[in-house]
């Protein structure tokens, strides 16, 4: 069965494996463009890469509602369960937790982390996620380029979630050279256009994908999807 990944705009998407639905990042109110409404989305799991706003968004509002298990580093996941929400996972950096759907990893981010109210998030993080049908997906987070995404490389990724926004985190030059550390066979940009320092093209950006890489790149406007 295929898996089907819809970008929810920013960092945040939705996967599909056919038994579980998995949100990464649900950051939609507030979101300029963001292609539904956060009561639309239901979930069984949500994965938080770090606790800034516009990663953790509406997870506590889709979490109690849904009764979903957050998972994020012991910092982030723990504030999400004294906000109310019941069931937390909380691994940390380089530790991998088992869950119905399959195996995350949480892996180094070079970024910074405070939660909503300014409390201390931990290390920021990104996430390498296994599902059960052996789909290898890894999302960066928000980073800047760092070398060691080679040894993530080593574990094989189908799909990756690159930040391309530049200002926050790497921009379109650091993500090509990160493609080429990472090697993916599909890659798709994060992080961009929701806001005026983060406009980017993201033609010009697979365009030199495509050039530069062996990785397939795979733009999609907020609320597409693509099965894998
Ligand atoms: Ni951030
Ligand atoms: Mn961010």
């Amino acid at each position: 069965m295929a898996t089907k990944i819809t970008w929810l705009g920013h960092s945040g998407f939705k996967i599909e494996t056919g038994t579980h639905t998995l949100l990464i990042d649900p950051f939609i109110s507030g979101n300029p463009l963001a292609p539904m409404r956060a009561d639309e989305l239901h979930a069984d799991f949500i994965l938080l890469t770090h606790g800034h706003g516009d990663h953790v968004g509406d997870t506590v509002s889709i979490a109690k509602r849904s009764n979903a298990t957050v998972i994020g580093n012991f910092e982030v996941a723990n504030w999400i369960g004294k906000q109310g929400v019941k069931n937390i996972s909380s691994p940390n950096t380089g530790g991998t937790g088992k869950y119905d759907f399959g195996t995350v990893k949480l892996t180094i981010a070079f970024h910074s982390s405070s939660m909503p109210d300014g409390s201390y998030g931990g290390q920021p993080n990104g996430m390498i996620i296994t599902l059960n049908n052996d789909l290898r997906i890894y999302h960066a987070g928000d980073t800047a380029l760092f070398s060691d995404m080679q040894l993530i490389g080593e574990f094989g990724i189908d799909v990756a979630m690159l930040p391309i926004g530049d200002f926050f985190t790497m921009g379109l030059e650091e993500c090509v050279r990160a493609v080429r550390l990472v090697r993916p066979r599909y890659v798709m940009p994060t992080h961009y256009n929701t806001f005026p320092p983060i406009v980017q093209d993201a033609a010009d950006w697979a365009n030199m994908v495509t050039r530069r890489t062996e990785a397939a790149a795979i733009v999609l406007d907020p609320g597409g999807s693509h099965d894998f």
